[in-house]
């Protein structure tokens, strides 16, 4: 192994990428199941990072006359969450008073500046900045990092009364987000796809992660893109899911989603041209590789099928033992 895949390989085995014990992988299909219990997220490191709720909550509290509660959001309420990666997400509901001034609400750039200042203040040894619509705290010993992301509520979604928050844009300006209306139909969509969708997006997460700097790619935008067009729905395995996913992400060129509800106006899938180029020029190999991995195991060559799912994913993809 040279000096850049012995890195690589240490990489993988600290997030715990690296080989499992379970049955060896023969058929393309058991490669996809050792490869999602891999990339499962670890039970003892989430419960770490949830252990940093009630600090959180009392130095948000202490800080801001009318902060309400911080509420958990994102992928680990829903079962898209992988391994070290996903973030824990908090919603962090300020009152209208902690974020308005003069009767105008602040840029949210001004809010997030806040919140991460008492957040640096609270936790002084670790790494706090802003990323985005978050003040990430980056704890140290694996635990990985948790997302603060500071919202008001704005009412509800309508006739169905889940409740609407307003959390920061990249660009200083709110927008609206509903993550249990989401987090709905999302849950419908699930079902609809036989239980696929969320698998599917959990390999995609792992796709991102598997090169470094990661392809970038903002996976709420993914998740519901892959919910609203029926990706995963009919029988289908997973290899033909992210050949299509691939396909779609290459065609789309990176430009943002109308929110199929119509609660959250375009969700962005990258912030930048740039990376918009990066993501498309993934995607389009990742395409290639996942057509020839299905001709392979199409004719029943299950070392060539593994051996392009690996270029897919990087070498993370288990190898076929
Ligand atoms: N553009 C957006 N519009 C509305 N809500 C959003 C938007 N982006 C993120 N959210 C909300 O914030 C939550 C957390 O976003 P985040 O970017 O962490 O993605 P995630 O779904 O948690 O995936 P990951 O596992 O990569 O962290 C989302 O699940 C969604 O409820
Ligand atoms: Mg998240």
């Amino acid at each position: 192994m040279n000096v850049r895949a012995r890195r690589y390989y240490v990489r993988l085995a600290h997030v715990g990428w690296v080989e499992g014990r379970g049955p060896m992988p023969r058929t393309v299909s058991d490669g996809f199941s050792e490869f999602l219990t891999r990339i499962q997220p670890n039970q003892a490191e989430v419960n770490a990072r949830r252990s940093h709720k009630r600090t959180i909550d009392q130095a948000l509290g202490g800080a801001f006359k009318k902060f309400n509660r911080l509420e958990i959001i994102g992928s680990h309420t829903r079962d898209t969450a992988i391994r070290y990666h996903s973030d824990v997400d908090y919603l962090a509901v300020l009152g209208k008073e902690d974020v308005s001034h003069g009767g105008y609400i602040t840029q949210s750039s001004t809010v997030l500046k806040n919140v991460r200042d008492v957040l640096a203040d609270r936790f002084k040894s670790t790494d706090v900045r802003i990323d985005g619509p978050a003040v990430v705290v980056r704890f140290q010993g694996g635990e990985g990092a948790v997302d603060v992301v500071p919202g008001y509520w704005k009412g509800t979604t309508g006739r169905d009364g889940y409740p609407l928050f307003a959390i920061p844009d990249a660009t200083g300006g709110w927008i609206d987000t509903a993550p249990q209306r989401h987090g709905k139909y999302l849950g419908e969509r699930e079902v609809a796809s036989g239980y696929k969708l969320s698998r599917v997006v959990r390999l995609l997460k792992a796709w991102k992660y598997a090169r470094s700097p990661k392809i970038p790619f903002l996976a709420f935008h993914v998740e519901i893109l892959l919910a609203s067009d029926g990706l995963c729905d009919g029988v289908k395995g997973y290899g033909t899911c992210l050949r299509d996913a691939f396909r779609r992400l290459r065609d789309r060129k990176a430009v943002a989603l109308n929110d199929p509800l119509a609660l959250s106006g375009r969700i962005p899938i990258v912030y930048t041209n740039v990376q918009a180029v990066r993501l498309v020029n993934y995607a389009s190999h990742a395409a290639t590789h996942a057509d020839s991995a299905l001709d392979a195991e199409y004719r029943g060559d299950m070392a060539e099928a593994f051996r392009q799912w690996r270029i897919v994913f990087n070498d993370a993809f288990p190898a076929r033992r």
